[in-house]
C-alpha cells in the first residue's frame, strides 16, 4: 500500500478496514484526549466500533466522498487526517484531524493536511476547503492558520459537549488562495 513521507519516521497512509485492531489500540491511547474536540461518532471504544468507523469511511470513499488517512510514527498509528466531507458536485470539502497525546507538537498534522488539500484543491479541482473546530480549540485553530485558511465566522452555541453549548469556528481556503500559499 502506498505511503507518503511526512517527516523523519512519519508517514501518511490510507486507514482501512483491515487496520481495525491497530485503530482500536490507537483509540485507546487517544480517546480521552480527543473526546472534547471531535464528533462523538468517531470515538469507538472497542475493535468492533473501530471497524465500524473504518467501514463507514470505506463506504463513503467508494462514493467519492469522505476519506480517512492514518499517520504512522516509527511504525505506530498515532493519529490521522480525513475528509469529513468531499463533494465534486458542490466542489467543497471539509478536512479534519486528530492525534494521540504523545504525537502532538511534532509537526505531523500540518504536512498531512497539506497533502490532502493539494489533492482536493489542485488535483481533484475542488474550489473550497473548510475546517471546523470548537472556538476554544487553540491547537486546531493554529493548524488552520498554518494552512493559510481564513477565519470566516463563528457559529454560536452549536457544539454541545459536557452539558455546555460551545461556539464553532469555520475556517476556509479557496483553490486560488491555496495555490498561492503553496507557490503552485
Ligand atoms: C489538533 C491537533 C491534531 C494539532 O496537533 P499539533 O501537533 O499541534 O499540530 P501539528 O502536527 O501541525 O504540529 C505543530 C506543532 O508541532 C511543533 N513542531 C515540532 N517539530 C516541528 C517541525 N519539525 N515542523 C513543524 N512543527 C513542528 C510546532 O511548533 C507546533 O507546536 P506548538 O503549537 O506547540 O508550537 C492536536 O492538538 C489534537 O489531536 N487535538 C485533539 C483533537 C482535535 O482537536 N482535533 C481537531 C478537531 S477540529
Amino acid at each position: 500500500m502506498f505511503s507518503l513521507p511526512l517527516r523523519d519516521g512519519a508517514v501518511l497512509r490510507p486507514l482501512e478496514v483491515h487496520h481495525a485492531e491497530e485503530f482500536a489500540a490507537h483509540m485507546g491511547r487517544a480517546r480521552e484526549h480527543i473526546r472534547p474536540w471531535v464528533g462523538a461518532g468517531f470515538l469507538s471504544s472497542d475493535v468492533e466500533g473501530a471497524r465500524g468507523t473504518l467501514r463507514r469511511y470505506a463506504e463513503r470513499q467508494a462514493g467519492d466522498g469522505g476519506r480517512l488517512f492514518g499517520i504512522w510514527l516509527d511504525g505506530t498509528l498515532v493519529g490521522g487526517v480525513m475528509f469529513t466531507d468531499f463533494s465534486t458536485a458542490t466542489e467543497l470539502c471539509e478536512v479534519g484531524c486528530w492525534l494521540e497525546p504523545a504525537a502532538e507538537g511534532k509537526g505531523l498534522i500540518t504536512p498531512a493536511c497539506e497533502l490532502l488539500l493539494d489533492w482536493a484543491l489542485v488535483e481533484r479541482g475542488l474550489h473550497r476547503a473548510e475546517w471546523h473546530c470548537r472556538a476554544d480549540n487553540a491547537r486546531s485553530a493554529a493548524v488552520a492558520r498554518r494552512l493559510g485558511m481564513t477565519l470566516e465566522g463563528v457559529n454560536r452555541e452549536t457544539w454541545s459537549y459536557g452539558g455546555v453549548r460551545h461556539d464553532k469556528q469555520v475556517w476556509a481556503v479557496l483553490a486560488p488562495e491555496w495555490r498561492a500559499h503553496r507557490g503552485l
